[in-house]
């Protein structure tokens, strides 16, 4: 039996890879835990430094990683971008650690992320619902052609492969999703796109859902979110890695979940299991409500950023447990308790993101009377100590409430009291959502 009785041990120092808002809020919220001792977070940001210690580590550097772990007892650790999954870090911990708790999939589990026809296939073999698809390479772009006639506008081209989030093209007309197809396979997105997925447009609205599971059948619902992912109001705009989130979603109620866990989760934790995949971790749905009928637009095999920032706000239990558990691969009682306030993000961004921006702008006002939480991503301490921008998306103000627009009022306090050059910020988050709510 390979779990772990982690619940009978004592405490255990965690290593969590990644930089961003996301990790923020894992750290944040993982050095909350009873379990957890010291926590270590590579490489981290200007503001991780509050909740543990930042190493100076290349998370793709898995023998420097794996040096790390073993100079410093670490017990646990938490990948938090794809990146190291699917480049097989967990595979290689299992090798070289296996006493290691590792919250992650193996690389055949991360390729759900790491491949969009991979994702398909396996949507396909276990009837979960999803967009009606083929994939083409260059040999068979004719059939792409053919394939292209038989869908309506707008049409949507995915490159297979990791492509940061820009992979995902939606033409408005039969010419250009020809033209777009013949780039992609052409190398638009290197050897990303060297495979492409094309699939039938969907018309509704989406949500992201978290689960935790652990690889044995056991998992736990984490709060569902919305993210706004384009850089504008009113969604308009450039893809961004998203501008804000919020939890819970008005539309995403009981009988919808019912539906998603009976169609989707269960189906995609069984199908992981008669696969032979080892999936301990956190599976990233994205879904969208088809006049109320849930489909899988993209599975994604860690947590999602900046809806992170919302859900650890809302979670009352202990992470760290969970996440131990899950490692372990038996989640057994484990408690995930959800609290019933809402929570809400607001992304703070260099003006110009997600295209050409500036970096090394001091930030002012993140002192104590903020009225939300300033998880830090784009952000670098220096030798002054002061903090300074250092990428797009800079500081997600996350806050709870009695509901969205309460949690909400926080964040945009906070927004106007958090400076620095060039600062923008969407003030439209969460506005579909309460009113879907009223
Ligand atoms: P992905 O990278 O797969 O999440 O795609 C990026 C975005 O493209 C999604 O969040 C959706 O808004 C949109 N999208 C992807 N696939 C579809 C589809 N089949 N129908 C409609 N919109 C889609
Ligand atoms: N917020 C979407 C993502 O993390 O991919």
């Amino acid at each position: 039996m390979e779990y772990l009785c982690f619940q009978n041990h004592q405490k255990m120092n965690v290593l969590l890879l990644g930089s961003g808002g996301r990790e923020s809020a894992l750290a944040w919220k993982t050095a909350q835990s009873q379990i957890v001792d010291k926590l270590f977070i590579a490489p981290g940001n200007g503001g991780t430094s509050a909740y543990g210690t930042n190493v100076a580590l290349n998370p793709l550097d898995f023998d420097a990683v794996r040096r790390f772990i073993e100079e410093n007892a670490v017990e646990m650790l938490v990948v938090g971008n794809e990146d190291p999954l699917v480049a097989g870090i967990t595979d290689y911990m299992a090798q070289h650690c296996p006493a290691l708790l590792v919250v992650g999939p193996s690389r055949e589990g991360a390729r759900l992320e790491g491949s969009k026809e991979f994702a398909k296939e396996f949507m396909q073999r276990h009837s979960i619902p999803t967009a009606r698809y083929r994939a083409f390479t260059a040999e068979t772009i004719n059939q792409g052609y053919e394939f292209l006639e038989t869908l309506e506008a707008p049409y949507v081209l995915k490159a297979d492969g990791l492509a940061a989030g820009k992979g995902v093209l939606i033409e408005p007309s039969l010419a250009d999703a020809r033209a777009s197809l013949a780039e992609m396979l052409g190398g638009k997105f290197g050897q990303s796109s060297a495979t492409v997925v094309i699939e039938e447009f969907l018309s509704g609205i989406e949500c992201s859902v978290f689960v935790l599971t652990d690889g044995h059948g056991g998992y736990r619902v984490l709060p569902v979110a919305k993210d706004y992912k384009r850089v504008g109001e009113g969604d308009t705009g450039l893809n961004t890695g998203g501008m804000g989130s919020v939890s819970p979603v008005a539309f995403a109620d009981e009988e919808f979940m019912r539906k998603v866990d009976e169609r989707i989760i269960r189906p995609t934790v069984d199908g992981l299991i008669k696969d032979g995949i080892d999936y301990r971790g956190f599976i990233f749905l994205g879904l969208i409500s088809v006049k109320g009928e849930p489909m899988v637009i993209e599975y994604n095999v860690r947590m999602g950023d900046p809806e992170t920032e919302s859900v650890m706000l809302r979670i009352d239990s202990d992470l760290g447990r969970l996440m131990a558990a899950a490692a372990a691969g038996d989640l057994g009682s484990v408690p995930l308790e959800i609290s019933p306030k809402s929570a809400a993000t607001v992304m703070l961004v260099s003006g110009g993101y997600p295209e050409a921006y500036g970096k090394g702008f001091e930030i002012t006002g993140l002192d104590a009377s903020l009225p939300c939480i300033a998880f830090h991503a784009g952000t670098k301490t220096d030798a002054e100590g002061r903090i300074l921008t250092s990428g797009g998306r800079v500081i997600a103000l996350s806050a709870t409430g009695t509901d969205i627009a309460d949690a909400l009022a926080k964040c945009y306090s906070g927004a106007e009291k958090v400076d620095f050059d060039k600062k923008y910020y969407r003030s439209d988050i969460g506005r579909d959502v309460m009113a879907l709510a009223k």
